[in-house]
């Protein structure tokens, strides 16, 4: 970039680079930009899911023939298009004609209504301009009620959840259409160098054309350990959007939207980008540097611990079988209830706010692993968060734990499901994991988790807490289909909320299968394994993942091969003749976390007793079988870790 050209006042780019996303019309925005003076850098960020994949448009398709869809909602003509053809595949134009002409037909704005009027068909209804998902909801509010209404919504991109849960709010039943899909394109590496582009200060202008595109770029720029810097790089950075639902989408992610174009039309806004960006550039980088010289601290650096000093703790060397001074062990559930400090500070906050608040849920994860004096510290949170976002309505009762307002139980409802981006529905946890980073002793590492798609689900099924997994396994037995489907869903998040953790900062992972035991060895094989072993295989493998049951005395050789650095066990089972089973695989346990309700004297004895039974073999990690119980006496835990130290010195 020449410092020169931006004190020139042109009404084009000046030379200035200028980057875009565009796929569909990467050639189309690479010559407007050149039209303009400007110096393009187009980067494909999506590549479209062909419509023979989707196999919820044809559902849909049926459905609206038999007269079952009282309400559609149309948000994108080029949505609208595909719908229609796979509409005609099956049926002629005739009965689709009728069809629709029985069905209220809801347009976003202008482009669905053009497409709908090349069949013939006008819309019932169609929101006012600026055309966002808020005009939708007010259009039918007045004119079209939904209450106890069919409700099916044509996505595009990303689902739109206040959309949906706005419908849902007003008594809707609402079923999601998304007739096609934007994936990240099969070769990421182009996008990779744009962001490291942005990063290193070498692009003046961004010009977006839909929103996927930022949650694309976003989502490899977490994936890639890039996300502070391009997220940074961009107050130095001209950020321009096509119109009002970019602009909204950017500002729900925290990113700055410094120019929204009049018209949505991408030769207009590129001609009105090229008019009015040089001068905003001048006017923004003059700003970042004011601000810049009264800061003299940079803002979080990337991935701020020692990499070096954690990599020798003693318990990633455990995970990696490499002998060690002593037995490292870090405790599950090591900040609840049984401590003071996380008592007083649930008498003031409920359970969500503590895992939604990062300093908090870093407070108390840096707290419970400086007074335990444990080898690892484990993020704050629950394996329960995950399914917020997915619009299910999860609450903790008082007294009764989990409870889940909309259980899981049909195919519809797996296809009711929300996807979401972890970066941006689990933020707050990316959040905590770089503050925990930063407070926490360099040294010591830390554990991010989630649950395993099994013990999730088992929750989402029953909507709470179960003792026979009545409905759960009725659904696995009844409807293998639909359980894979919902158990595939339930991995795709997983695979990407753990892996955005390890973009964000931790040393490990563990994923925890807590209620696996309830399986025969040949249910576990034929309904979870594949799902397991795919859930571990997509793992990134800069962190060594932990992975836990308890019941699992006949399914650890199972447990084992779908994956997994560690093999976490309950008390249940001797650890010797685990470790003898499993071959060389590290284990992480076990000792009973009842006989923390006995004294010390007992405590000792079954703490040389778990030791014993590991034999000074490497690749052992003390733990309890299950997590801490609330009665638990503090000072017992203490005890035990110093136990565990002194017992097993080197
Ligand atoms: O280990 C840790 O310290 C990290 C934090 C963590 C919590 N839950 C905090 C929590 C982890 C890793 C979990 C995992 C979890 N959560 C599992 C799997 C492991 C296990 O313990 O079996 C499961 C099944 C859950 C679901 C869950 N969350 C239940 C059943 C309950 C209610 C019962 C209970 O123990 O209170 C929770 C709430 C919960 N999760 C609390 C904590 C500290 C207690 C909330 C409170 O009242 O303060």
């Amino acid at each position: 970039m020449n410092p020169l050209i931006l004190e020139k006042k042109q009404s084009d780019f000046s030379g200035l680079r200028i980057l875009s996303f565009e796929s569909r019309r990467a050639f189309e925005m690479e010559s407007l930009i050149r039209r303009h003076q400007g110096d393009p850098v187009v980067t494909p960020s999506m590549r479209e899911i062909p419509f023979e994949a989707n196999r919820e448009a044809l559902e849909f398709a049926r459905k609206v023939i038999d007269g079952k869809v009282d309400v559609l909602v149309l948000l994108t003509g080029v949505g609208t298009r595909f719908l229609v053809e796979v509409i005609e595949r099956s049926f002629s134009r005739d009965e689709i004609l009728k069809a629709l002409s029985k069905t209220t037909l809801v347009a976003r704005g202008p482009k669905p209504v053009s497409v709908l009027r090349e069949l013939g068909i006008v819309p019932t209804l169609v929101a006012p301009s600026p055309n966002t998902w808020r005009e939708v909801l007010m259009t039918l509010d007045q004119k079209h009620p939904v209450k106890d209404k069919k409700v099916f919504v044509q996505e595009y991109g990303i689902p739109n959840q206040d959309f949906i849960r706005g419908l849902k709010q007003r008594g809707a039943h609402v079923s999601r259409v998304p007739v096609y899909r934007w994936a990240l394109p099969e070769d990421v590496s182009p996008l990779r160098k744009a962001i490291l582009e942005v990063s290193d200060g070498r692009v003046d202008i961004l010009l977006l054309t839909n929103a996927t595109q930022i949650h694309h770029v976003l989502q490899v720029a977490s994936e890639e350990g890039l996300e502070i810097s391009f997220r940074e790089a961009l107050e130095r950075v001209v950020v321009g959007s096509i119109g009002p639902v970019v602009s909204e989408n950017l500002k729900e992610i925290g990113l700055p939207c410094d120019f929204e174009a009049e018209k949505s039309v991408m030769g207009l806004f590129v001609q009105e980008a090229a008019l009015k960006c040089p001068d905003l550039l001048l006017a923004k980088r003059s700003s970042y540097e004011k601000k810049s010289k009264h800061v003299l601290v940079q803002s979080y650096p990337v991935r701020p611990y020692d990499v070096q000093a954690s990599a020798e703790s003693p318990f990633l060397k455990a995970c990696r079988c490499e002998p060690v001074p002593y037995t490292p062990v870090w405790i599950m559930r090591q900040a609840g209830r049984y401590m003071k400090e996380y008592r007083d500070l649930r008498a003031r906050v409920s359970f969500l706010e503590l895992c939604k608040n990062s300093d908090l849920a870093c407070e108390v994860t840096v707290t419970a692993q400086e007074k335990l004096g444990v080898d690892a510290a484990i993020l704050f949170s629950d394996i329960l968060l995950i399914l917020e976002p997915m619009g299910v309505g999860l609450e903790y009762t008082k007294g009764e734990g989990p409870y889940i307002h909309r259980p899981v139980r049909t195919s519809e409802d797996v296809d009711n499901l929300l996807d979401s981006n972890p970066n941006e529905s689990m933020f707050f946890v990316m959040e905590a994991i770089r503050k925990i980073r930063t407070a926490l002793n360099s040294k010591v590492p830390l554990i991010g988790f989630a649950g395993a798609p099994f013990t999730v689900v088992s929750y989402l099924v029953e909507g709470k807490g179960s003792q026979n997994y009545l409905h759960t396994k009725a659904l696995m037995f009844r409807d293998p289909d639909t359980w894979n489907r919902l158990m595939e869903k339930m991995t795709d998040a997983t695979i990407r909320y753990v892996n955005a953790q390890v973009s964000a900062g931790v040393q490990a992972v563990q994923i925890f299968d807590s209620w696996i035991g309830c399986l025969s060895p040949s249910d576990y094989r034929e309904y979870v394994f594949p799902h397991m072993k795919r859930l571990f295989s997509s793992l990134s493998v800069e962190v060594p993942a932990v992975h836990f049951g308890t019941g699992t005395q006949a399914l650890l050789e199972l447990m084992r091969d779908s994956g997994g650095t560690v093999i976490g066990l309950d008390w249940r089972v001797d650890l010797g003749d685990a470790r003898s089973r499993l071959g060389n695989a590290p284990v992480q346990g076990n000792l009973d976390p009842l006989v923390l309700l006995s004294d010390l004297k007992t405590i000792r004895s079954k703490v040389k007793k778990v030791l014993d039974q590991n034999n000074g073999r490497p690749g052992h990690i003390f733990n309890l079988g299950h997590g801490v119980l609330p009665q638990t006496p503090f000072e017992n835990v203490v005890a035990l870790v110093d136990c565990v130290h002194e017992l097993s010195q080197r």
